[in-house]
């Protein structure tokens, strides 16, 4: 037994030492200033491993921590994450209120002591309709963003409940508004569109990296304006709960290949 346990206690601590090594390579480069994450798969990796849906949301939450904690290792301002889209209100309502109830719960987690937002000095930012959310989940967002708002390392982005559709044609209503309100007649430019997009209104840069989980190859109404230019579209396999540096470490290094090659 005590053999098996130095024999464990060795292999975590190689493991810890080429994470750190791969860690260190990586910020020795040029840094993605804002990374986003279509966080998907949830569902199949229960499915897979025989457990319950809401199960694989949790173990989702879980990797949301990790990933949270290797951007901040490396560095990386702003992360933006889907962590809810509007439409996933049509889903069965039993894993619609399980989701509630994890959001709420999660987030006091990350925000109050020993959470990641409050160990690594990330700032939460909730991007997306929140009226249409319970009326629990909008005094956990927003105690959430109370406790976190003197935290300036860095950034989350929490995208929910969100549509890049929904964010746009707001962006127009309130442009058109805003238009109408001087009464002057201009021509209505990118730049007034965009500085009413939700992200602008909560002051992010642009998006350098977007990276889908799960083998699905599509955008699925988040962040499209926000890509539109200069973003590197990312589509890998590894279902979100499993997601770690090992899926991040080519990305990132593909960052910097472009980077360095202008
Ligand atoms: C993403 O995973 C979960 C959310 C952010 C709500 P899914 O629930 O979409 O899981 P799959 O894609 O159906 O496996
Ligand atoms: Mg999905």
């Amino acid at each position: 037994m005590p053999l098996l346990r130095s024999a464990l206690w060795l292999r975590d601590k190689a493991i810890d030492r080429t994470r750190r090594a791969f860690l260190a390579v990586l910020r020795a480069g040029p840094i993605p200033q804002h990374v986003a994450f279509v966080m998907d798969g949830n569902r199949r990796y229960a499915r897979i491993k025989g457990m319950k849906v809401l199960q694989g949301h949790v173990d989702g939450f879980v990797a949301l921590r990790r990933v949270l904690e290797i951007c901040s290792t490396l560095d990386i301002k702003y992360v933006s994450v889907y962590a809810f889209a509007i439409d996933n209100f049509k889903r069965p309502k039993e894993e619609v209120d399980g989701l509630m109830r994890l959001a709420e719960k999660a987030l006091l987690e990350l925000c109050t002591h020993g959470g990641v937002l409050a160990e690594h000095g990330v700032r939460l930012n909730t991007v997306g309709k929140i009226t249409l959310f319970p009326p629990e989940v909008q005094v956990a967002l927003a105690k959430a963003t109370e406790l976190t708002k003197d935290n300036h390392r860095a950034v989350l982005n929490l995208c929910m409940p969100y549509s890049s559709r929904d964010e746009m044609t707001t962006a127009v209503e309130e442009t058109i508004h805003d238009a109408l309100l001087r009464g002057k007649n201009e021509p209505i430019t990118e730049q007034d569109i965009e500085d009413h997009l939700l992200t602008a209104k909560v002051n992010s840069p642009p998006l350098d990296i977007l990276i889908r989980t799960s083998g699905v190859n599509r955008l699925s109404d988040f962040l499209l304006w926000q890509c539109a230019e200069n973003t590197q579209v990312h589509f890998i396999d590894t279902f979100w709960p499993d997601i770690g540096l090992l899926d991040l470490l080519p990305i990132i290094l593909d960052y910097q290949r472009k980077i360095w090659s202008y």
